[in-house]
């Protein structure tokens, strides 16, 4: 995988929800080399020292004949507010792809399920576009949250897939009254199929979904975590995750070990996380 440091243009931003922004960047390589869950690095202001450290963010979408990529994030801090102020025409620092994606499976009759929470939809709008170019899209279903309608994330870019699509809102303003996890719930009870699960979004949220899961006894089921992150590749170890089992060749006798969400993740197997 070609991983570098690419100057990269802004080309726009645009209001995807309430305190939510979508940046178009222009970058080649990241268009044309980067997998769904895989994320970028990115300096959020002119200078390199302030902030001194970059942003992660996923990769929300790549047009590859345009090298042109997306994301998607909300304005939580002051490097997201920086990022959302960078004129267009600008340039900035990004380091991608990074980091190891979802794996979308070799199972041609399996249903795939993707569960997003707020800006969880920004990694799953790409795994989206993915599995519909490998699976039959009939076979993908989507369940997107958000506290409110007005905060709902990519269902109308969800639907033009032709992907079923569920919403579900906290307050009940729009879609099913209540979490994504019990519309998740609902589904995993009635398919026969093989089921594949997919997930980001907030850390209870993935608990909870990784939880339901495993025990429907799904095939497989896949998390992108984002944990706060520091040098973003590996060195700093800022961003581990207790893993079940040994390190491979630690002979101590410890059923657990620490993993690197940005080198080894962000994507893991549900089933190896230990939540905390
Ligand atoms: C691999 C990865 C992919 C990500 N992808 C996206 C994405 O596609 N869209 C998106 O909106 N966000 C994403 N995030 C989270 C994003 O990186 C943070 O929201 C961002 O760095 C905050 O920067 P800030 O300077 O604006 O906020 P800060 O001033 O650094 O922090 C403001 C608040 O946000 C919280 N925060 C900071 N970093 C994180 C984090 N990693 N996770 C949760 N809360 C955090 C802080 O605890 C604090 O409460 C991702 C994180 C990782 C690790
Ligand atoms: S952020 Fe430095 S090792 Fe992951």
């Amino acid at each position: 995988m070609m991983k570098g440091v690419y100057d990269c243009e802004v080309i726009a931003h645009s209001e995807a929800s309430p305190g939510v922004t979508r940046t178009l960047l222009r970058g080649c390589e990241i268009a044309r080399e980067a997998k769904p869950g895989q994320f970028v690095n990115a300096q959020v202001s002119a200078t390199t020292t302030d902030p001194l450290l970059r942003r992660p963010f996923s990769v929300h979408a790549t047009y590859p004949d345009e090298g042109v990529f997306s994301l998607l994030y909300a304005l939580v801090g002051r490097g997201t507010a920086l990022m959302d102020k960078i004129a267009p025409g600008e340039k900035i620092s990004v380091v991608g792809p990074l980091g190891r994606g979802f794996d979308l499976g070799d199972n041609p009759n399996a249903r795939h399920i993707l569960v997003a929470g707020g800006c969880g939809a920004a990694p799953l709008h790409f795994l989206c576009d993915a599995l519909c170019a490998k699976w039959d899209c009939a076979n993908i279903m989507v369940i997107t949250g958000a506290r409110t309608k007005n905060s709902v994330l990519c269902g109308a870019e969800f639907k033009s897939h032709g992907v079923e699509v569920e919403i579900s809102t906290d307050d009940g303003s729009f879609g099913h009254h209540g979490l994504v996890t019990e519309v998740l719930q609902s589904h995993l009870s009635s398919s026969q199929s093989p089921l594949r699960v997919y997930s980001c979004g907030p850390h209870a949220m993935m608990r909870e979904v990784a939880r339901i899961a495993l025990e429907a006894g799904v095939s497989s089921c896949q998390v992108s975590l984002e944990n706060n992150m520091a040098c973003g590749i590996g060195v700093c170890m800022g961003c581990v995750q207790k893993i079940k089992g040994p390190m491979p060749g630690d002979k101590s006798g410890n059923n657990w070990h620490r993993e690197r969400v940005c080198k080894d993740g962000p994507v893991f197997n549900a089933e190896d996380i230990i939540w905390d």
